[in-house]
């Protein structure tokens, strides 16, 4: 599988530089171009758009937004190449977000993984099933930084923390490229900050936010290279991100030297009527390919653009300038060499062996183990009776998650059949959906109790906010029916958000976090349950107590008065506990650690220079286990008021029982800075590190930053 990759990645590399035009055909291209043509190119339409047909048997359009299958694209290609005077081919995009027919966890619980090589095999192996589907370009990764769980689309990306974000944005747009597709950094930017966690709401935040929370997975996924950006439906200050030449010209192609072509999310041109931004469509048009949106996904308005060219409103070498990006990207994706897709290949590459059994691992590592009270878990394989309650137990659509491309539930592994797979003969299952009192007697005439609760996929994704992170009431009651039979209860969650389970956390003793975990997610739950594969993942949102506390997060800024249970007048709420219900960075394994000799290598640093901060962490128990070492740095006093603690730097550590490492970790200007109107500084003054398992508890070590 990983020699196909190379293979194919290659060759699209040897095709761009061999047979594809160079840029100078790229330049003779453009020059033999009508305006029209040059319109065309930066217009994405849907199969189903009306105003696709008359243009198709022209080509005169620059991409398709399509899932069809690889045949049917390759009629659409014909037909356009066919009718284009110049047989430009057309870009196809799609959204292939975890996974193409092989579907991978949702990202929010890949990160949980912790491991960016998980990422990068999602993408990797979806790049080279979606090629196989004739897609060349996909709009992702999605990395919008979310701390509102409110929000529905916090399952797409990597959650609260733009250090781990970071991370994971660089690996999936690698794991794309060797997949062979071109990849799409979104929404650009800031649309994880909706307010009050209403999808497409608006943004409002200080430049300092934006810049050190919002903006580096941004800057990390065009740093690994990714080959176009998306820009946000949402206003950020006051400014349509579609429209804000700050963000794509200004920062996106000045700051960070971004070479790639831009293109709008479904319609965000044309909603710029409705921000009150444009006054029409041509209006819109113009706003937004001045600020560099060199592509207008399905609004069908860069085309009323002519007008503005001929009376100059709109130079020609602004459109010019947008279609050599389009261009040159149909280049990078080989569609000129190779604008038909092999229409045997998809029998070959989707859902093969290799590709479920990856789809398998990385739904273990993405598994978070909340809580195991008395170590209910794992669970003994001896013949016993398991009763397993809730409906979300037997859908394996529900599993797939929210943007699954093209998988498909009678591919997927549900709870329920992963765990008759791995029960085996000796081990009675008996299955009860939603009637509670069945639910009850099954409970009573079993030894465990698996209660599979939360959300069905469509409660999360795009325009799926909620008032309520909650379980649903006629679940709350269905748990707590099969709690009071008195056997013991493990929760399965599926989710795509972190949910307030406070009752569950209380009398449920073993809780696993299964989010959505794709095509092999049922047998990696089981795989967990039953010990065949430790636990691994940890938390990477914040999990609240209730939807009040909402956005709660690790790295809240301090204030004058800091929570205190006991003192009235803190920052906290009368009806509910101070902190989360599980912090960032939470997840059990079947062993303990232990931490012990956390140090800093030296009492001070220059401003330019560097420590390194260590620690020795321990397998105390009796199993073998994957440890994350999370490294938070706190600013304790500096000119503007700073996040309590900030995640910094991490280890995955698999360690054997009574087995021993030092981890150490560099602390340098990266760590330590802070954003300023005039750019990134490290202050002097005293800094803490504090080295542990999530953003609650560890140790600390102190040093100094000198002039
Ligand atoms: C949607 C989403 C975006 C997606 C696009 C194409 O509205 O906002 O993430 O890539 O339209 O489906």
């Amino acid at each position: 599988m990983l020699r196909n990759a190379i293979v194919l990645a290659l060759t699209l590399t040897v095709a761009t530089n061999a047979q594809q035009p160079s840029a100078s055909r790229v330049d003779k291209l453009l020059a033999s171009m009508t305006l029209e043509e040059k319109l065309a190119q930066l217009s994405q339409y849907v199969p189903d758009q009306p105003e696709l047909k008359p243009l198709l048997q022209k080509g005169l359009f620059g991409s398709i937004l399509s899932g069809a299958d690889a045949a049917a694209k390759n009629v659409l290609q014909r037909t356009a190449m066919d009718g284009s005077r110049l047989k430009i081919p057309i870009l196809f995009g799609h959204d292939v977000i975890h996974g193409y027919k092989t579907i991978f966890p949702i990202p929010l619980a890949i990160a949980s993984s912790w491991d960016p090589e998980m990422a990068e095999t999602s993408a990797r192996i979806g790049g080279i099933e979606a090629r196989a589907g004739g897609i060349h370009w996909t709009f992702a990764p999605m990395v919008d930084i979310a701390r509102d769980a409110r929000w529905g689309r916090i399952a797409e990306g990597a959650g609260e923390d733009p250090y781990l974000g970071s991370l994971m944005a660089a690996a999936y747009v690698r794991g794309f490229h060797a997949g062979g597709i071109l990849a799409c950094a979104k929404h650009f930017a800031a649309y994880g900050a909706a307010e009050g966690g209403r999808d497409y709401g608006s943004t409002d935040m200080s430049e300092r936010t934006l810049r050190e929370v919002y903006l580096p997975p941004f800057k990390a996924a065009s740093d690994a290279g990714v080959d176009s950006f998306m820009s946000a439906f949402n206003a950020l200050n006051g400014v349509p991100a579609t429209g804000s030449r700050w963000l794509i010209t200004d920062i996106l192609r000045g700051e960070w030297k971004f070479k790639g072509f831009v293109v709008s999310d479904w319609t965000s041109v044309t909603e710029m009527i409705a921000h009150g931004y444009a006054s029409d469509r041509r209006h819109a048009a113009r706003l937004a390919l001045m600020a560099g949106v060199d592509m207008d996904m399905v609004s069908n308005s860069y085309g009323e653009l002519a007008a503005d060219v001929a009376s100059g409103a709109v130079p020609l070498s602004v459109v010019d300038t947008a279609v050599r990006r389009v261009l040159e990207a149909k280049v990078k994706a080989g569609v000129f060499d190779q604008p038909f897709a092999d229409e045997s290949r998809p029998a070959k590459v989707m859902l093969t062996p290799d590709h479920r059994a990856a789809a398998r691992r990385v739904a273990q590592r993405s598994i978070v183990l909340l809580r195991n009270e008395g170590n209910l878990l794992p669970l003994s394989r001896k013949a016993r009776t398991l009763a397993v309650i809730g409906k979300l137990a037997d859908s394996s659509e529900d599993m797939l998650g929210p943007w699954a491309a093209e998988g498909e539930k009678e591919d997927t592994i549900s709870v329920l059949a992963g765990l008759r797979a791995a029960a085996g003969a000796d081990n009675r299952i008996v299955y009860v959906p939603d009637d509670r009192a069945a639910a009850l007697a099954a409970a009573r005439d079993s030894d465990v109790v698996i209660a599979v609760l939360g959300e069905s996929r469509n409660m999360s994704g795009e325009a799926a906010s909620r008032t309520s992170i909650e379980l649903p009431s006629d679940q709350q009651q269905l748990l707590e029916a099969v709690v009071a039979a008195g056997k013991p209860v493990v929760l399965v969650l599926m989710s795509g958000r972190p949910l307030a389970i406070p009752w569950a956390a209380e009398h449920v003793p073993a809780i696993v976090n299964a989010w959505f975990l794709g095509t092999e997610g049922g047998h990696a739950v089981a795989d967990i349950l039953f010990g065949a594969v430790s636990p691994s993942g940890r938390l990477t949102v914040t999990m609240p107590r209730a939807t009040g506390q909402v956005p709660i997060y690790h790295a809240m800024l301090r204030t004058g008065r800091p929570a205190n249970e006991t003192e009235k007048y803190t920052s906290k709420y009368i009806d509910t506990k101070i902190g989360p219900l599980y912090p960032f960075g939470h997840g059990l394994t079947y062993t303990t650690f232990e931490y012990s000799d956390v140090r800093v290598s030296a009492a001070s640093m220059a401003r330019n220079g560097s420590v390194t901060a260590s620690a020795t962490i321990r397998n105390s128990g009796t199993r073998a286990g994957d440890e994350v070492v999370q490294l938070y740095v706190s600013d304790p006093v500096a000119s503007t008021v700073r996040p309590i603690r900030e995640l910094k730097a991490f280890r995955r550590l698999s360690l054997a029982p009574g087995e021993a490492r030092i981890v150490t970790f560099p602390i340098g200007a990266s760590e330590l800075q802070l954003w300023t109107p005039g750019g990134w500084v490290v202050e002097p003054g005293r800094f803490e590190v504090t080295i542990g398992p999530d953003a609650s508890r560890g140790m600390t070590a102190a040093f100094n930053v000198v002039e």
